[in-house]
């Protein structure tokens, strides 16, 4: 087991030492990744250090300590509120992130139905099946069940669905503007009516989009009304650590009022190390989180960012048009913004062999399921790539139709069997499992050509074997079974 070294080293050699770990991450200075990094070069990188450093020690664990911390969230959080139409009553708070900016609404209105709903003791809030799942995470952690809205012809929420969900006990409805999978944004003023008549909070999830879609309409084009400016919404989540372009660990939640952002609030009173009071979900905050935030959005301006949102709308839309001009091809819905996916709608092709495909020729990106399709997150610098992806999916395609047996090997292989496995309840508990693998006494990173997973059976192996392997035995097994 690896020690902290008794003497310190050489700094240089441990810098060289963390350069050279890196060198098989995804190549995302070259453009070729469509997930995870909002990457505008280094300028843009070493401004944000430069912030970052400033305020590298700093903790906004209480806000009455570090001044300089609270008058940087509290300018994010007006920068923000500005931005999405709230007016000076719209309140809130910097948190770590997209999944903290997500966890807490739900905190909030089950502490807000607890107070003022005592009757509900299973409380429910209803989401769309493409809510990001961070709010099922947040259904887990905070006992809150997740009620499950199905989507209308245009993957939009069925806001129909949604009214016969509520009842007595539902604490929240939830839209995302967009959601992640397809990037299509739901009806979030038909939202808004069933939220107004049956006095119910309405969280809009715009941790992807908080920072684009209000550029995007600066810039003219005509997308339908997600914001403050929707009377039944009363909370926003909005990533500054994604299209708000600062450094990761930074993201917005904001409540119209301070009348639902006092039950995100927590307090202890009776601490011997004293009364502790916490707007947020951690304790430390990390300073350096909160500058790099702020130095984004005033270095960037409206004007910069309506001009990086312009190239990631000309990337997005270029990509878009080339993909379904692919016979083989369809992109999902009608994505507005600047995530998007896309399949093959009558399995000319295998659409995850087409990923691997594209796998092959260096460009990295996410699979997704039900329906099974390819996924891109387009940022401003992909504009100078869009050309080499289309020729490069062309030649994937073309590949994949001569080569039909590549739907049996490989990723496409393992993806399409973990995609169609009815089963769910195995593919949690293998993942689980390979999970805690990867934090257990071997950190055993997780892959899929040799990936550890239980027995079809149920009794543990322990031995390290193909996943794809395994489930293609555990389906023969089952087949036989039935004969
Ligand atoms: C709509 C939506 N909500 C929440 C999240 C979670 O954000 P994070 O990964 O910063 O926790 C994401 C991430 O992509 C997202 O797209």
């Amino acid at each position: 087991m690896l020690e902290i070294p008794e003497n310190g080293r050489n700094r240089d050699e441990i810098l060289r030492d963390l350069k050279d770990f890196k060198k098989n991450d995804p190549a995302y200075k070259s453009l070729k990744t469509w997930s995870l990094v909002y990457y505008l070069g280094e300028e843009h990188n070493d401004f944000l250090t430069d912030a970052y450093k400033e305020y590298l020690s700093t903790n906004g664990l209480n806000p009455t300590v570090f001044k300089s911390l609270k008058r940087l969230e509290t300018e994010v959080i007006q920068m923000t509120a500005s931005l999405l139409h709230g007016d000076r009553n719209v309140c809130g708070v910097v948190t770590s992130g997209g999944t903290e900016s997500c966890l807490l609404p739900v905190k909030t209105y089950r502490d807000m139905a607890r107070a003022k709903k005592p009757w509900i003791k299973r409380p429910e809030m209803i989401i769309p099946v493409t809510a990001h799942v961070a709010w099922e995470k947040a259904a887990e952690y905070f006992g809150v069940k997740a009620v499950h809205a199905p989507l209308d012809k245009n993957y939009r929420v069925d806001v129909k669905a949604v009214k016969k969900l509520i009842n007595r006990r539902t604490i929240m409805l939830l839209g995302s503007a967009p959601e992640y999978p397809h990037g299509i944004i739901d009806p979030i003023e038909e939202l808004s009516e069933l939220a107004v008549a049956n006095k119910i909070p309405l969280h809009v999830d715009a941790c992807v989009g908080g920072y684009i879609l209000p550029f995007i309409e600066k810039l003219g084009y005509e997308l339908p009304k997600w914001d403050y400016r929707v009377p039944g919404v009363t909370s926003i989540s909005a990533d500054t650590h994604k299209y708000g372009f600062a450094a990761k660990g930074a993201s917005t939640i904001t409540y119209r009022n301070v009348d639902y952002f006092k039950y995100q609030l927590f307090v202890h009173e009776n601490w011997p190390g004293g009364v502790f009071a916490s707007p947020a979900l951690l304790g430390t905050r990390p300073g350096g989180a909160y500058a790099a935030a702020w130095a984004a959005m005033q270095a960037m301006g409206i004007n910069g960012y309506k001009k990086y949102t312009q190239d990631t709308i000309n990337a997005a839309q270029a990509l878009i048009k080339g993909i379904n001009e692919i016979p083989e091809l369809h992109v999902i819905g009608n994505p507005q913004a600047s995530l998007f996916s896309y399949n093959s709608p009558n399995n000319d092709v295998n659409i995850f062999a087409v990923g691997d495909q594209m796998e092959e020729r260096g460009w990295q990106l996410d699979r997704l399921q039900f329906p099974e399709a390819l996924h891109a997150m387009v940022t401003p610098l992909h504009l100078d790539v869009v050309d080499d992806y289309l020729k490069d999916l062309r030649e994937s395609v073309e590949h994949v139709k001569q080569n039909p047996h590549l739907a049996e090997v490989g990723g496409a292989a393992m993806y399409g069997m973990i995609a169609n496995i009815p089963v769910r309840g195995m593919v949690r508990k293998n993942v689980l499992n390979m999970f805690a693998g990867m934090y257990g006494p071997d950190a055993k990173m997780i892959d899929f050509n040799d990936a550890q997973i239980d027995d079809v059976d149920g009794a543990e192996t322990g031995d390290s074997s193909d996943l794809g392997q395994k489930i293609a035995m555990w389906f023969v097994k089952r087949k036989n079974r039935k004969k």
